[in-house]
């Protein structure tokens, strides 16, 4: 063992270990000692790479006594007991001032409670959110990290080594203290739901309207690549539709079982903004058709449902196509204005202080969310650090001004045709919905009033109001009750 050879540890070694210690060896002036609890996989991953250099340990004393002070550690092991259990063997060996980083996609309350626990001890404890999968841990992933300010002197300048680069910025910022960086992290995902199902959606309206097969649609999701819509999630679209199953002869997308998947990121998302009254609507849409997609019985007993009993088949493909691709534009600018608003409301109520330009920034490279329209959002906040709708800025109202007659289109479509459109209806109704002048709100508060006596404002003057129902039905001056 070499003693205090290292500048950098890695703890659990599996794909996205492994990848983000071979990523932070390839950068010069990084030493990095790796630790896994079965040390067959150490021995492995030293093995495979002896470019790397790395400095195996094979416990918490030998792991510790290998990193120069202050020791940094960044624990890539599954969320929840696991990282629990690893951060308790660190924090034996540890020494005040040293650095526990959780590079997992913890669940942010939990960072709060780790942080608070091992600051007790003089330990700085780092909850970061790391995106980009494997490959993105291997070459550059897009780094959201919370957690004190004494931590980021030592953090900044490694994770800027080892993060991806857009337009020559490190996809990586010092979001806020203790579960910011979770939490960014979370609402990160929440929003790759949301883009992924406004995706899916405009698949199938398009195959089921046009009757182009899953390679034709491929080209046309690799043409909107070149635009506006620029982005990973429609780049890799193209290729899964291009991708023909060996077995059957079939594009792949047709043999693949229709029930998705969904480790939890984007329910705790929906979960989150409803605690914390945001609308994050087409999130929570694109978290619950998972959910529906993966109820089979529920679905068969249900194929017995009627639909419109009219064929869908648009009259002029290559304008329905366009009016698909305004459409899809449209819906995504309202998800990432949802998630941007769900991140300002947390900020607000944890305390901390997070720069929503910043945010836009370290998204635009290494992230499953990485698109050209996040520079837009970052020049939005440049000119207006409060705004409070993202969608209002100039030139997202813009887009949506020129967007909403095709995006109604698209929304009249599917609902007649019966082809469900849960993110492009949800997310237009978000729109109508912030925008307008007067709200059927009023009728709730009259309803909420009339059963449970919760008052209600008046538009006209000050105070908190009654109406006595079961009385005269005069009107009272009340207590706020909300
Ligand atoms: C990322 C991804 C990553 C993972 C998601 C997938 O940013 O790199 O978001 O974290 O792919 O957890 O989530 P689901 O399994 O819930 O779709």
């Amino acid at each position: 063992m070499n003693a205090a050879a290292a500048n950098i540890g890695v703890v659990g070694l599996a794909v996205m270990g492994s990848n983000l210690a071979r990523n932070l060896a390839s950068r010069e002036g990084n030493t990095v000692a790796v630790y896994n609890r079965s040390r067959t996989k150490t021995d492995e991953l030293v093995q495979a790479h002896p470019e790397a250099g790395f400095v195996p340990a094979f416990s918490y004393e030998e792991f510790a006594a290998s990193l120069s002070k202050p020791r940094t550690a960044i624990i890539m092991v599954k969320a929840g007991g696991p990282t629990d259990a690893v951060i308790d063997e660190l924090v034996k060996v540890f020494e005040p001032g040293d650095i526990i980083v959780d590079g997992g996609n913890a669940y942010f309350p939990d960072t709060i409670r780790r942080e608070k626990a091992v600051r007790d001890t003089g330990i700085n404890f780092v909850g970061a959110g790391i995106s980009g999968g494997e490959e993105g841990a291997l070459l550059g992933p897009s780094i959201m990290p919370g957690g004190s300010d004494e931590s980021w002197t030592t953090l900044g300048p490694i994770l800027k080594s080892i993060a991806a680069v857009a337009e020559g910025e490190p996809c990586v910022t010092h979001i806020g203290h203790n579960g910011a960086g979770h939490f960014v992290k979370m609402v990160h995902n929440g929003i790759e739901y949301a883009d992924m199902q406004l995706i899916a959606e405009a698949y199938d309206l398009i195959r089921r309207g046009t009757g182009k097969t899953p390679a034709e649609i491929a080209d046309i999701f690799a043409e909107w690549n070149k635009g506006e819509l620029e982005s990973y999630l429609i780049e890799i679209t193209a290729e899964v539709l291009r991708q023909i199953d060996a077995e059957t002869g079939k594009p792949l997308v047709d043999v693949i079982l229709d029930q998705a998947g969904a480790k939890g990121t984007g329910a705790w998302t929906v979960q989150t903004a409803l605690s914390l009254g945001v609308p994050v609507s087409g999130i929570a849409e694109a978290t619950f058709a998972r959910s529906l997609s993966s109820h089979p019985e529920q679905r068969a007993v249900a194929s017995i449902l009627p639909g419109p009993g009219t064929d869908f088949a648009v009259d002029d493909a290559d304008a329905f196509i366009e009016d698909v691709r305004q459409a899809l534009f449209a819906s995504k600018i309202i998800a990432y204005s949802q998630g941007f608003d769900e991140i300002r409301a947390g900020a607000a109520e944890y305390d901390w202080t997070i720069d929503l330009g910043a945010v836009s920034k370290i998204w635009r490279g290494g992230c499953i969310i990485r698109a050209q329209f996040l520079n837009r959002i970052a020049d939005a906040y440049a000119e207006q650090p409060e705004l409070p709708v993202l969608a209002t800025s100039p030139y997202f109202a813009d887009a949506l001004t020129r967007g909403q007659a095709a995006w109604r289109r698209v929304v009249i479509a599917a609902t007649q045709a019966g082809i469900p459109s849960p993110a492009f209806s949800s997310s237009l109704a978000y729109y109508d919905g912030i925008r307008a002048d007067r709200l059927p709100a009023a009728l709730v508060q009259g309803q909420r009033d009339f059963f449970g006596a919760h008052t209600y404002k008046r538009i006209d003057k000050e105070g908190t109001f009654h109406t006595l129902w079961s009385g005269d039905r005069t009107e009272i001056e009340a207590e706020d009750t909300h």
